[in-house]
């Protein structure tokens, strides 16, 4: 594996590359959650590209930037064992540069869920993923369902944008008890841990609603409320039943509609969802 930093260097190698490019972008802090995409892009792509870039312009002011984890060897040696080709690490001077003054903005897929409570946030990540996207030149990318707003918005984008990109969304990956992987979740302290899984068990209860035949979003909404209510650290920030497609909120589940919550522990924001189908 190589590992680049430079803008310049990462384009003129992707010039040489031929065949198909598998690319997952990261921030790093690497977990399964992180390797599942990794693996898929070897097994469905010639060369796989990752990147580790920690983007200011996707975090709020009162966000966790600063002590958002980082440990590069370590990611280095997981990125290298996945079986990634090219690990692109840029600097923040050279992806922000003195003087940067561009921005992709979504419009209306950013209404509800996280982009209601985060405003900018996919501002942030809709110019990361572009500019990343221009640098490396995929043919393909994979992104987790765990973010499935983030994945959604940057599908639309490139549908949007008319970008020749494969866009792949990756099943969540869980610890045992459920809790989804993150890489906020070294956050957490112990008791604050065990309290964790209310949100998948929360979400896992209003599936199986579902699956009974369930279709009112407020009884399957008001599921996951019970949950999570009875965990004392939990502190609900939304809890939401949205279409798949455009991520607005529907009364009535009658096609494709993703479950999502957002709970905080403490100053640790977790998030989870579940597909309903
Ligand atoms: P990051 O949080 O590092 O996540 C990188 C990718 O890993 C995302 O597509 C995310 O959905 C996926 N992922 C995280 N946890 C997962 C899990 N438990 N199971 C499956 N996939 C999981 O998301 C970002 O970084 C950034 O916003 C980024 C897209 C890199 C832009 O800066």
């Amino acid at each position: 594996m190589h590992v680049i930093s430079s803008i310049s260097e990462m384009i003129s190698t992707r010039d040489k590359i031929e065949g198909s490019v598998g690319f997952v972008p990261t921030m790093g802090y690497l977990h399964r959650g992180h390797l599942s995409l990794m693996d898929a892009a070897r097994k469905q792509t010639d060369t796989v590209v990752a990147s580790i870039f920690v983007n200011p312009t996707q975090f709020g002011p009162n966000e966790d930037l600063d002590s958002y984890p980082r440990d590069f060897d370590r990611d280095e040696k997981l990125a290298k064992d996945a079986g990634v080709d090219f690990l692109f690490y840029p600097d923040k001077q050279a992806m922000y540069p003195d003087g940067y003054a561009s921005y992709v903005v979504p419009e209306g897929p950013d209404r509800h869920l996280c982009g209601a409570k985060r405003p900018g946030h996919f501002r942030g990540v809709m110019t990361i993923v572009l500019k990343l996207f221009n640098i490396v030149r995929p043919t393909d990318a994979y992104f987790g369902q765990k973010d499935i707003q983030q994945a959604r918005i940057l599908e639309q984008m490139v549908s949007d944008f008319h970008l020749p990109v494969q866009m792949h969304i990756e099943p969540i990956v869980r610890e045992k008890d459920g809790l989804a992987m993150s890489s906020r979740n070294v956050y957490l302290n112990p008791e604050e841990r065990k309290q964790a899984v209310c949100l998948s068990k929360a979400l896992f209860a209003a599936k199986s609603r579902f699956s009974g035949g369930e279709r009112d979003a407020a009884i399957l909404i008001e599921t996951v409320q019970e949950e999570i209510s009875r965990h004392s650290l939990a502190r609900t920030d939304y809890i939401e039943l949205v279409d798949y497609q455009k991520l607005m909120p529907v009364h009535t589940v009658t096609s494709r509609a993703v479950l999502a919550c957002a709970v905080f522990f403490g100053k640790t924001r977790l998030i989870d969802n579940i597909i309903l189908e």
